[in-house]
């Protein structure tokens, strides 16, 4: 009876203890602990057996019967005893664990993703500031003005119609985002025909979707455009349009073909760009404009050094604000 006792109550507080152990994820302290206590239950079974039999048994028999149980007793006996302190020793490890967890899941508030959106004129710097801050975060980039370009490219390679939105729509859906070779793509005339390309809805949508989709990737992404903060990714923590007079812009893209050894004319990239941007600007989809809560930076007078530092300042205010 007092046996049947003992070993109910010792069953009930190892369930208890257990329960609480696995609720917190202690696993092996919760398996140590049951083998402990299964040890003990078995101490206290041979022990039962020992005295209950050994009246009934020859003298030879239940001396020998009480020298192996002896034996058996002393070493079992010695193994619960380890078990708990095994147990009681992975009790402190896990605590330390979950204390230090604890420490990280506080890092979980920063947000497992965040997107900064980066929208522009052509020749503003907002490719180079947008691949800047990438770096330096850490975050994935994507010019989305390539996705344009190479649709564009691609109706251009197979001297297709630059205005048919069913072929345009057609070679958009098999755009992939991660074989945008930048260098191809680069060419002033694919640059021209992207703007006529990009006026398609089609066009839009299936391009929207992938940038979208691209959008969510963590850690965080790092998107620039025309219509990112407005169209792509409304939510943005962070929204930046960058913008220069089209003078510095033209300059600045002048500068860059002819260091590449080609032939032009300022005059002509000027007037280049002032029809791309009534172009992008006028056009009925997805017009390039601001986002109502974009931050505006004019790179006229900026280099590239103190832009980055403007937009740091924002999106670590941003990151801060996010954590809370
Ligand atoms: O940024 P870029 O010069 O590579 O862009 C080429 C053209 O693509 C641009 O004139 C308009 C179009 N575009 C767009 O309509 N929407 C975007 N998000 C990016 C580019």
């Amino acid at each position: 009876m007092y046996f049947i006792l003992t070993s109910s109550l010792i069953v009930a507080f190892a369930y208890a203890v257990e329960r609480l152990a696995l609720k917190i994820r202690f696993g092996l302290f919760a398996l140590l602990f049951w083998l402990f206590v299964f040890q003990f239950a078995l101490i206290f079974a041979i022990d039962a057996l020992l005295q209950n039999l050994s009246p009934y048994l020859p003298a030879w028999l239940s001396s020998l019967a009480t020298t192996v149980g002896g034996f058996a007793f002393v070493t079992i006996g010695i193994t619960p005893l380890i078990t708990l302190v095994l147990a009681a020793a992975y009790l402190l490890f896990a605590l330390g664990n979950w204390l230090f967890d604890r420490d990280e899941k506080d890092d979980v508030l920063l947000p497992s993703r965040f997107t900064i959106a980066i929208d522009g004129p052509a020749a503003s710097g907002k490719g180079t500031l947008a691949r800047r801050i990438a770096d330096y975060y850490g975050y994935h980039h994507l010019d989305t003005g390539l996705t344009y370009r190479a649709v564009a490219k691609a109706l251009m390679d197979q001297n297709m119609p630059l205005d048919d939105e069913f072929l345009a729509e057609k070679a958009a859906r098999t755009i992939d985002l991660a074989k945008l070779d930048r260098t191809a793509l680069s060419a002033h005339d694919v640059g021209e025909a992207a703007s006529k390309v990009a006026i398609m809805p089609a066009v839009r949508r299936a391009l929207v979707a992938s940038q979208q989709a691209f959008a969510i990737r963590s850690p965080g992404t790092v998107l620039d455009g025309r219509d990112i903060g407005t169209v792509v990714c409304p939510d943005a923590p962070v929204k930046l349009y960058i913008t220069a007079s089209p003078e510095a812009r033209a300059k600045r893209r002048y500068d860059e073909i002819k260091s590449s050894g080609a032939c032009v004319q300022y005059d002509d990239i000027l007037a280049d760009l002032v029809r791309r941007d009534a172009r992008d600007m006028g056009r009925t989809d997805s017009p390039l404009k601001p986002a109502a809560d974009a931050h505006l930076l004019d790179t006229t007078e900026m280099d590239i050094e103190t832009a980055f530092l403007n937009a740091k300042t924002l999106i670590d205010q941003a990151l801060a604000g996010s954590k809370h």
